[in-house]
C-alpha cells in the first residue's frame, strides 16, 4: 500500500471508529491469532476491543450472476400435516417453551427430517414446545439436487408444510458447504465460468424455490479450519475465496428477506477461528456483501466447553458489527463422562444454560437451534460410533434437565 492510500484508509477508519484505527495505525494490542486459546480449553482469553458498526469503505465487487434453474414450484398440498395444538399453559400447570419464547418474539428451535413427522409423539412434542425447526438434512446439495439438471424438494416442501401447519419458521441449510454434496458435483471436471454457474444456478434455484417461507439460510458453512486458515472445499478449490462473498449475493438476489448467515462450528468463543469468522463477516460488510448473521452451531462436550464470558464476548462484538448472532446447531456430548449420570445431566444442564442465557443477553441473539429433538434422533451416535445423550429430551421424549434449564431462563422476567 502506497503512503498516500494507507493515510487515507488512516482516515476513514478514524472516523469509522478509534479502536480500527488504533489497529490500523500500528497499535494491534489486541491477542495475535496463534495465542489465542484454544476452544476445548477453560481460561478465558481477553476479550478483542470492540469496533463500532463499520459503513463500507471499499468498493461492492462486481459478481457473475444467472438464471435459476428449471425445478418444481413449491408444493405444500401433497402433505397434510394437521395443526397440532400447542399445550396451553392452563392446562396442568404445564408451560411450553414455545409460549415463554414467544412473549419475547424468541425461536427455539431443533434441527427435523420429514419422515419423523409422521410420530405423533414427535410431531407432538415438536410443534408443542417449538416455533422453529432446521432441515437437518433436506435442502443439503445431495437431497435437493442429485443430478445436474434434475431438483427434489419433496422432503424440504415437507418440512415447510410442517411449520406453517403449526406456526413455525424455517432455518434453511445449507447451500455451499463441502460435506453430503452430489457424485455429479465432487467428480465433476468444469471450468471456473462452469463451477460459478453451477453455485450460483443451485443457490438461485433453492433459494427462490423456497422464497418467502426461509426465516434465515446457512449460505455458507464451515468454510474455515480450526486454525483460521480458508478450508480446502471444493469451492474454495473451484472458484477461489470470492465464493463466499458471491453466495451471500446470490441467495440475496433470489430472496430479499430471508436472513443471510454464516454459520460455523468451533467459532463461539475467541479463538483462531472465531477470530477469522469475525473478519470475514467484518470484511463482507464493509464490501456491501449482503450478511445479516453468524451462526454458531455449539457442537460442544461436557468438558470444555467455551467460558460464559468468552461467547458472550464473541456474541457481543458480532452484534456489534449490526449483524444476528444465532445459535443453530447445539448439542452437548456425554460420551466418555466418568460422573454419575445425575452429575453429567446437570453438568449438562448447565452447559446449556449458560449459551441459552449469553443468547438472551446479546441484543441481537433471538434464535437457539438444538440439533436434534430428542436423545434417540441424534446425529452423534452414529456420528462419533459411541452411544449418546447429547438433546434436551431422552430418547422417550421426557424433558431433561437442559430442558428445564431453558424453561427457567424464559420463565424469568426479561
Ligand atoms: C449432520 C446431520 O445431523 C446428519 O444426519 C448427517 O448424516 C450429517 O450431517 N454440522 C452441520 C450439519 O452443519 O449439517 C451436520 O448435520 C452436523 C455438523
Amino acid at each position: 500500500m502506497t503512503a498516500m492510500r494507507r493515510a487515507l484508509l488512516l482516515v476513514v477508519l478514524c472516523l469509522w471508529g478509534l479502536s480500527a484505527c488504533r489497529r490500523e495505525a500500528g497499535g494491534f494490542s489486541a491477542q495475535p491469532a496463534d495465542r489465542l486459546t484454544p476452544v476445548a480449553r477453560r481460561e478465558t482469553p481477553s476479550p478483542e476491543t470492540f469496533p463500532a458498526k463499520p459503513t463500507p469503505v471499499y468498493p461492492t465487487p462486481k459478481f457473475p450472476t444467472c438464471q435459476p434453474d428449471p425445478a418444481p414450484a413449491l408444493d405444500l398440498s401433497v402433505y397434510s400435516y394437521r395443526p397440532i395444538r400447542p399445550i396451553s399453559s392452563r392446562e396442568g400447570g404445564a408451560t411450553s417453551l414455545r409460549q415463554l419464547a414467544e412473549l419475547r418474539r424468541f425461536y427455539v428451535g431443533v434441527s427435523t427430517a420429514p419422515h419423523f413427522l409422521d410420530n405423533r409423539e414427535y410431531a407432538g412434542l415438536l410443534a408443542a414446545q417449538f416455533n422453529m425447526l432446521a432441515a437437518e438434512n433436506a435442502m443439503k446439495w445431495e437431497v435437493v439436487h442429485p443430478e445436474p439438471v434434475r431438483y427434489d424438494f419433496s422432503q424440504g416442501d415437507a418440512l415447510v408444510a410442517f411449520a406453517r401447519a403449526n406456526g413455525m419458521a424455517v432455518y434453511g441449510h445449507a447451500l455451499a458447504w463441502d460435506l453430503q454434496q452430489p457424485g455429479w458435483l465432487t467428480g465433476g471436471e468444469y471450468s471456473r465460468e462452469e463451477w460459478i454457474q453451477i453455485l450460483c444456478r443451485h443457490i438461485k434455484t433453492v433459494v427462490g424455490h423456497y422464497r418467502g417461507h426461509i426465516y434465515a439460510w446457512d449460505v455458507v458453512n464451515e468454510a474455515f479450519q480450526n486454525n483460521g486458515a480458508l478450508r480446502n472445499t471444493l469451492w474454495l478449490r473451484k472458484i477461489g475465496p470470492e465464493y463466499i462473498a458471491m453466495a451471500f449475493q446470490w441467495a440475496r438476489e433470489a430472496d430479499p428477506q430471508a436472513l443471510l448467515i454464516y454459520n460455523e462450528f468451533f467459532a463461539e468463543g475467541l479463538n483462531q477461528k472465531s477470530q477469522a469468522v469475525y473478519s470475514l463477516v467484518q470484511g463482507m460488510l464493509r464490501q456491501g456483501i449482503p450478511v445479516d448473521g453468524v451462526g454458531l452451531q455449539m457442537h460442544v462436550w461436557l468438558w470444555g466447553p467455551p467460558t460464559r464470558q468468552e461467547l458472550t464476548a464473541n456474541m457481543r462484538r458480532l452484534a456489534e458489527l449490526g449483524l444476528v448472532v444465532h445459535i443453530t446447531e447445539m448439542d452437548v456430548r456425554t460420551q466418555y463422562a466418568k460422573d454419575s449420570p445425575a452429575e453429567e445431566l446437570a453438568v449438562q444442564a448447565e452447559i446449556y444454560r449458560q449459551a441459552f442465557s449469553a443468547c438472551l443477553e446479546t441484543p441481537n441473539c433471538n434464535v437457539f437451534v438444538a440439533w436434534g429433538l430428542t436423545d434417540r434422533y441424534s446425529w452423534i451416535p452414529e456420528y462419533t460410533g459411541q452411544p449418546d445423550a447429547p438433546l434436551l429430551f431422552d430418547r422417550q421424549g421426557k424433558p431433561k434437565p437442559a430442558f428445564d434449564a431453558l424453561l427457567d431462563l424464559l420463565s424469568r422476567s426479561p
